[in-house]
């Protein structure tokens, strides 16, 4: 089973500080890394690091794009539908790391690119049963097109709404699974899921939307789905070092799973164990881990 991903890839650059600079203010940081990232870019690498087949469907510029186009190839990732655009920059994210927190920052760059003809493109040999996984990094516009496709090709398709952005109430039944962070949750439901009783009202106001499934990830207190099945899952508690990436790695490794036939017990145990390991790291696609990293992860969640 192939996994398509439709969406970002950036060049992320971070630093880390000890408190944000205030307006005017210059300050210190450190741990300059500039590395491969991009919400899209990262769940495909993710996808490929759990042992599935990813197909990256995006666009790159001539700024970073040799770095971008690296990472794939090293990750095994398949970027036959990833375009070159020379002359604008590739998309690029500004992290500033502090604490156990990151503020982001984004120029979409060569993400603003996606365009119609490119999903057609790829998502030509897809077959029933594939998986589309999509965010919000491209024009809204593309994400919607992509879900509508991939619904008529009756391929099962994963939407993270991140980051958070009004959506048409079209689009939510064409989702199969719509993986939400607490703060997007809160964005599209009113309700900060928090406490069970918040959890289960957030979660029942996006099914009524129409999608089929909803799995909202919740921080410390791990993840929860709703919809065909209902299952609630711990976190691998471990040294903190950069936030970034982990969830993106959770939903690569979620559907990488899922497609490989795991009941979604197992894969979102899974996905916990590799969204610790990426949280242990500094950096995004870099710190995603493989399969071998995953399953050496002991203890219960
Ligand atoms: O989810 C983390 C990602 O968000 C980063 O890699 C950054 O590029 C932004 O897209």
């Amino acid at each position: 089973m192939t996994l398509y991903v439709i969406g970002s890839i950036n060049m992320d650059l971070s630093i880390q500080i000890d408190k944000m600079p205030q307006i005017g203010e210059t300050r210190l940081g450190s741990h300059f890394l500039a590395t491969p990232g991009g919400k899209g870019a990262n769940q495909a690498v993710a996808v490929q690091k759990s042992g599935g087949k990813a197909v990256m469907v995006g666009c790159i510029g001539g700024e970073f794009g040799q770095d971008l186009r690296e990472a794939f190839i090293s990750a095994g990732v398949d970027m036959q539908n990833v375009t070159m655009i020379p002359d604008i920059s590739s998309g690029l994210a500004i992290i500033i790391i502090e604490g156990n927190n990151n503020r982001i920052l984004i120029d979409p760059g060569a993400n603003g690119q996606v365009t119609k003809a490119l999903i057609d493109q790829a998502l030509e040999a897809a077959l029933p049963g594939d998986i589309l996984l999509t965010q919000l990094e491209i024009p809204l516009e593309m994400v919607c097109y992509a879900l509508e496709c991939a619904k008529k090709k009756r391929m099962t398709t994963f939407l993270n709404p991140a980051p958070a952005l009004a959506l048409p109430d079209s689009v939510f039944p064409n989702v199969d699974y719509l993986l939400p962070n607490q703060t997007e949750a809160a964005f599209y439901t009113g309700i900060y899921p928090i406490q069970e009783d918040s959890i289960r009202a957030c979660a029942f106001h996006l099914l009524k939307k129409g999608v089929k499934n909803v799995l909202i990830t919740l921080g410390e207190s791990g993840s929860w789905l709703f919809g065909e099945k209902e299952v609630r899952m711990g976190i691998y508690p471990i040294n903190v070092v950069d936030t970034t990436a982990a969830g993106d790695t959770f939903i690569g490794a979620f559907a990488a799973k899922l497609a490989s036939g795991w009941l979604e017990e197992d894969a979102m145990r899974y996905a916990a164990k590799a969204a610790s390991i990426t949280l242990s790291r500094q950096g995004a696609q870099k710190a995603i881990p493989t399969e071998a990293e995953v399953t050496a992860v002991e203890g219960k969640e």
